[in-house]
C-alpha cells in the first residue's frame, strides 16, 4: 500500500468536459470532495492562478497520502480527512469554508466510487481477480469489513443486497452459497467468495458469451453495501449546491445505473423538476439550478479505448442560479 514506492497511476475520467464545464474564474474557490491520487485536482489547478484555493477530501487515507506526495508542495491546496456525507460537519471544512470561501464555492467536483488505488492493491479486498483479505472498506478504520458485514447477514438480507445495489438476478442462490462457504468455514479471501458466486455462475460461459464476470455484481454490491456508498449522495449533492455562489457549478461522475439514477434525480430535484416519490425525490424543490447538458456526459470513443474503465462513467452538471436563496 506504498504509494510513494509503487506510485499507482489512476486515469481521470472525462478529464476534457470536466474542465470545459467545471471552469474556475480567476482567484476561484474549488471543493473537490473525491480528491483520490489528484488526478482531477493536478489538471484543474495546472490551469488556475495562484490566489485560486482548492479543497480535496478523501476517506481513504491512503489515497490522501497518495495525493499529498504528488501535489503537497502545492500551497494552493489544502486535503482533508472526511466523507461527502459528513464533511459539513466538520470544524475544519468550516473554518477552511470560513477563512477562503466566505462568499461561497465556484465549482464542486465528485468523482464517485473506486480508485485504481483500491482495485489494484489486492490488500485491500476489492478485486475478485486476485487473493486478498475480505475487506473492501474505502476507509480501513472505520466499520466491518466485507467479512464480518456478510457475517451479519441472513440468505434473504444479503439476496436483497446483491438484488438491490448489484442488480443481480441470480441473488438469492449466490446469497444461499456464499452463507453455505462462510458457515463451512471456507470464506476468508476474495478468491473465496469469487469461488462461491462461480457455483451458481460459470466465469467460462460468461466469457464464452462474452458476459462480464459473474463476480462483478456481487463483489459491487457488497462494496456499496459495506462503505454506505448510496445512502448519504443525493443529501451531498444537495449540501454542495447550497454552499456554491451564484453561478457557481457541481460536478458528479457516477459509473453505474444506480449511482447515476440517485445524481440525476437530486440534480433534477434541485433544478425544481419533480420525477415524482422515488428513493432520492421525496418531494418538490423550488429551482435552484439549471442544468447544463440534461442528457450528461458520457466519455468519447477515443477515452474508452484508451482507458476501458471510463465506459461507464457520466458527468452531470448543475448550475446556481444567480437568485436562488436556500434556507
Ligand atoms: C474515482 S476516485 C477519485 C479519483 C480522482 N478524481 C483522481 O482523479 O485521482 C473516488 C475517490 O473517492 C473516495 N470516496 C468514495 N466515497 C467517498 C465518500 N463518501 N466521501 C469521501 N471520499 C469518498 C474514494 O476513497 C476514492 O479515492
Amino acid at each position: 500500500m506504498n504509494a510513494v514506492k509503487n506510485p499507482i497511476i489512476h486515469v481521470p475520467v472525462l478529464l476534457p468536459e470536466v474542465l470545459e464545464n467545471l471552469p474556475v474564474p480567476p482567484g476561484g474557490r474549488v471543493l473537490d470532495l473525491t480528491l483520490g491520487l489528484g488526478g482531477h485536482a493536478e489538471a484543474i489547478l495546472a490551469r488556475c492562478d495562484q490566489q485560486v484555493r482548492y479543497l480535496g477530501v478523501d476517506r481513504d487515507p491512503y489515497a490522501r497520502d497518495a495525493a499529498k506526495q504528488r501535489l503537497g508542495r502545492d500551497a494552493r491546496l489544502t486535503i482533508l480527512a472526511g466523507t461527502y456525507e459528513w464533511i459539513w460537519e466538520d470544524t475544519a471544512f468550516e473554518a477552511w469554508m470560513h477563512l477562503q470561501a466566505p462568499g461561497g464555492l465556484d465549482a464542486i467536483l465528485m468523482d464517485l466510487g473506486v480508485s485504481t488505488l483500491h482495485l489494484k492493491d489486492s490488500k485491500r479486498g476489492f478485486s475478485f481477480m486476485e487473493e486478498g483479505p475480505l475487506d473492501m472498506r474505502m476507509d480501513p478504520e472505520s466499520g466491518p469489513t466485507a467479512l464480518q458485514w456478510i457475517a451479519d447477514q441472513d440468505d434473504r438480507t444479503l439476496a436483497d443486497a446483491i438484488y438491490e445495489f448489484g442488480e443481480e438476478r441470480a441473488s438469492r442462490p449466490i446469497a444461499k452459497a456464499i452463507l453455505s462457504a462462510f458457515h463451512q468455514g471456507h470464506l476468508h479471501t476474495t478468491l473465496d467468495l469469487a469461488a462461491a458466486i462461480y457455483t451458481v455462475l460459470s466465469p467460462e460461459i460468461a466469457k464464452r458469451r462474452k458476459q462480464i464476470n459473474p463476480a462483478t455484481r456481487t463483489f459491487q454490491a457488497i462494496r456499496i453495501a459495506v462503505n454506505g456508498e448510496l445512502a448519504g449522495l443525493a443529501s451531498a449533492i444537495e449540501q454542495g449546491v447550497r454552499r456554491l455562489k451564484p453561478e457557481g457549478r457541481i460536478g458528479v461522475i457516477s459509473f453505474h445505473s444506480l449511482e447515476d439514477r440517485i445524481v440525476k434525480q437530486a440534480l433534477r430535484r434541485l433544478a425544481g423538476i419533480y420525477d415524482g416519490p422515488g428513493r432520492t425525490s421525496p418531494e418538490p424543490m423550488p429551482k435552484f439550478i439549471h442544468l447544463i447538458n440534461a442528457r450528461g456526459f458520457k466519455p468519447s470513443d477515443a477515452e474508452i479505448a484508451a482507458n476501458p474503465p471510463s465506459r461507464s462513467a457520466r458527468l452531470r452538471i448543475g448550475e446556481r442560479l444567480p437568485d436562488s436563496r436556500m434556507s
